[in-house]
């Protein structure tokens, strides 16, 4: 983990574009940032993703078309604290479907305490958390006989760029059987006088997600970055549906990063770009699962139409 974390800093910050990646952002101060952020006024996605898991489980569960009679597995990839996959075990447990909640997640602690909190929340549901990479325990599903349905929910998908979610998408895709699902959450493609206050709040929790890495390759690095000395600049192309953030230089400097015994230096005005946030309408879905044997069957969106969850199916 360091070493490619030292790997991708020394790339990223060595190409003429400079670029950090935001996967990056989540050390134990990014995991509160972003619940921070999640629950500011201006990020929508969360609470409108929550609003379809709340008022419309009865419909993703019919949309999935799930044979009561057979039992299944319900695998989350990356599964956060399980707000919203509560209200769908919930209901699928109300309904006595006979099924297994398999949370993936790199984090042993985020799966310990999602486990102890459906045994207390919701006794009845089996939970039983898998540590690890998403398609190393993907790949050892491959074999259960039962069907398999996969959420992966938030619009994570959208910090990867198009060739990258393609990549993804493949791979997910071999990793399930015919007949089994997936249901993908997106945030959809709006405009920009909604998408950019998310990512531009007035409180300026952002703006400490985006220097926060900047602060952990000072710390983990042995690097001298003044945060002070680089402001959030977040855009969002209303026709491409992209939302990227950049860090600003706001002067000439250098900045050494003592593990990797080198120096980079910024020119004032000079951007790093830190993270994109692709937005999602049927059509760039469909372009992203060409070539795979993953087909949209059904579609759920939020009641301000912000948000969707796909459901898809390998046919
Ligand atoms: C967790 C990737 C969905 O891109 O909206 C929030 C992360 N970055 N504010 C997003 C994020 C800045 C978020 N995702």
């Amino acid at each position: 983990m360091n070493h490619n974390f030292q790997k991708d800093i020394n790339a990223g910050l060595s190409a003429s574009n400079k670029t950090l990646s935001s996967k990056y952002f989540y050390d134990k101060i990014g995991d509160a940032l972003f619940v921070e952020i999640m629950n500011m006024p201006e990020y929508y996605l969360t609470k409108a993703e929550l609003d379809i898991f709340k008022n419309q489980n009865k419909e993703l569960i019919n949309a999935l078309k799930l044979d009561k009679t057979t039992f299944f597995e319900l695998v989350e990839l990356g599964a956060g604290d399980g707000t919203k996959t509560k209200q769908l075990l919930k209901a699928l447990d109300d309904l006595n479907y006979d099924f297994r909640y398999a949370p993936i997640d790199i984090s042993d602690n985020a799966l310990k305490q999602l486990k102890t909190s459906i045994n207390k929340e919701l006794p009845k549901v089996q939970t039983e958390p898998k540590q690890g990479d998403y398609f190393d325990v993907l790949g050892s599903l491959k074999t259960a006989e039962h069907p398999i349905v996969v959420l992966f929910l938030g619009s994570n998908i959208g910090n990867l760029p198009d060739a990258r979610a393609k990549e993804f998408i493949q791979k997910l895709d071999k990793n399930l059987k015919i007949g089994d699902k997936v249901v993908l959450g997106v945030d959809l493609i709006k405009p920009k006088s909604v998408v950019l206050p998310a990512y531009n709040d007035a409180q300026g929790i952002t703006k400490r997600f985006n220097l926060n890495l900047l602060a952990r390759i000072n710390k983990e690095l042995d690097a001298n970055f003044d945060i002070e000395t680089f402001e959030h600049q977040p855009e969002y192309n209303e026709d491409e549906g992209i939302a990227r953030s950049f860090l600003v230089s706001t002067k000439d400097q250098t900045v050494t990063i003592n593990s990797l015994e080198k120096t980079f230096t910024f020119k004032k005005g000079e951007k790093i770009h830190m993270e994109t946030s692709r937005k999602y309408n049927d059509q760039i879905l469909n372009g992203i699962l060409q070539g795979s044997a993953l087909k949209i069957t059904g579609r759920l969106t939020d009641s301000k139409d912000l948000f969707a969850d796909y459901i898809l199916m390998k046919i």
